[in-house]
């Protein structure tokens, strides 16, 4: 990771941090491209040139990051029009792309079929009629994957576990015998794949193990008689080590791409499938820290309260997964270490990024750094009690670059009439 101190003061790949705040204001994303570049080639080398490595973009999709990212030869995997219509806008060429998502509506397929996207995952009987149905009027034959829930645990927090019977994702295997065997009624359709994301965070490799051996076992099963799946997409989910994300340090995998792919590749090559994989946060989260001021420090009955002006609008994991991201002086001292909750400005109990951490001595006006925020930071970002969503810079060969501006009261308000 490109941050770290240098004579005591937080910087990335050169750049001293207080600046960037001067300069940029707080709230800041502040990115490190060298780390995306390395991360997208890392998972593109490690996979072989038959497979296909999508880039999931909501993870992050500021359309620098995209591009930066589809220079490294990854496609993309998209979950609404609006993904797409960003990745086309990125320049990732439309058979790169597949379209995932639990309730895609009409005129998103519609919009996928018109641009010939590579690959259309589906996830109910339903689906694979409307499918069929949109693509006939259009005199299209998209190629089309199957989603199943295996009813396999990825042993990840609750709330980003996708692969259980309890969850909403995919669709039983039964039905997806029932419509391989009644494939030929679909005439629009090339019904060519199967597809699985047990969940995301996802630290170890027995799950994916597990889920290889599902999938290349069905896809043999499939195939006995004739060739029908080519394709296994096995989603994406590579964790990271998030307490591990701190300045200077650079070894925070659980489990690398090589790792990964040496234990699964095995399993899916005898099947003759080409191999689909969709990583989001593995690419992007260590790249981005969220810088934030103090604005307040108080106790009550004994908790000492340090409030910044960043808040869970701005970045979400911890109040929605009870996610922990190191939190770092920007100004690094060797003043002694106080037990301290770190929490926002937003209305909400839940408006928390630490309880009980353990914080050097600081002042307000001091600013702070939120570390590995670059996946699922931004992008998840609200305008809740109308606070603007922060600025996005990016460090690019040593240069800071604007990516997205901060946001305004006028972009806030716009599309409400005022009489
Ligand atoms: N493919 C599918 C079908 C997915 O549903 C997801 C993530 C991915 C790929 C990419 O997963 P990744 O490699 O990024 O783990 N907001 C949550 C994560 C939600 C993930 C949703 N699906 C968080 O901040 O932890």
């Amino acid at each position: 990771m490109g941050f770290n101190y240098i004579d005591d003061i937080l910087s990335c790949n050169g750049i001293t941090v207080p600046d960037l705040a001067d300069e940029f204001d707080t709230p800041l994303y502040l990115y490190d491209a060298e780390s995306i570049e390395q991360r997208a080639n890392a998972f593109r080398d490690a996979f072989n040139d038959v497979d296909s490595i999508q880039y999931a973009l909501k993870a992050n999709s500021n359309l620098s990051i995209l591009k930066l990212i589809r220079s490294k030869g990854l496609g993309a995997d998209v979950v609404s029009a609006g993904e797409l219509a960003l990745a086309i806008k990125a320049g990732f060429s439309p058979e790169e792309i597949t379209f995932t998502g639990v309730g895609k509506r009409n005129d998103e397929l519609a919009f996928a079929i018109e641009k010939q996207i590579g690959l259309i995952i589906a996830e109910s009987k339903s689906e694979v009629a409307l499918i069929n149905d949109i693509a006939g009027a259009d005199s299209r034959k998209p190629t089309v994957a199957l989603r199943i829930n295996p009813n396999i645990d990825a042993k990840t927090h609750k709330n980003i576990s996708t692969g259980l019977h309890h969850n909403k994702f995919g669709m039983e295997e039964n039905d997806l015998r029932e419509l391989i065997g009644k494939r030929s009624e679909f005439k629009n359709i090339d019904l060519a794949g199967i597809h699985i994301h047990i969940g995301s965070q996802v630290s170890d490799s027995a799950p994916y193990i597990e889920t290889a051996e599902y999938a290349a076992g069905l896809a043999t099963e499939l195939n006995r008689s004739e060739t029908i799946i080519r394709i296994i997409n096995l989603g994406g989910g590579l964790g990271v080590n998030y307490d591990k994300m701190l300045p200077g340090v650079d070894e925070y995998n659980h489990l690398t791409p090589e790792q990964l792919a040496k234990n699964i590749l095995s399993i899916i090559e005898p099947t003759g499938c080409s191999l689909y994989f969709e990583p989001g946060r593995w690419i992007v989260a260590p790249s981005a820290i969220l810088i934030t001021r103090v604005s307040y420090i108080k106790t009550i009955g004994g908790n000492k309260f340090v409030i910044t002006d960043a808040g869970m609008t701005d970045f979400m994991r911890p109040s929605l997964y009870q996610a922990t991201h190191p939190i770092v002086p920007i100004i690094n001292s060797d003043s002694p270490k106080e037990q301290v909750n770190i929490v926002g400005p937003i209305c909400e109990s839940t408006d928390s990024f630490a309880e009980d951490y353990l914080l050097p001595q600081v002042s307000e006006g001091a600013l702070l750094a939120i570390m590995g925020v670059g996946a699922y930071g931004y992008s998840m970002s609200s305008n809740y009690n109308l606070h603007p969503r922060p600025a996005e810079v990016m460090i690019v060969n040593g240069k800071s670059r604007l990516i997205r501006k901060r946001e305004t009261f006028d972009q806030m308000f716009e599309g409400m009439p005022d009489n």
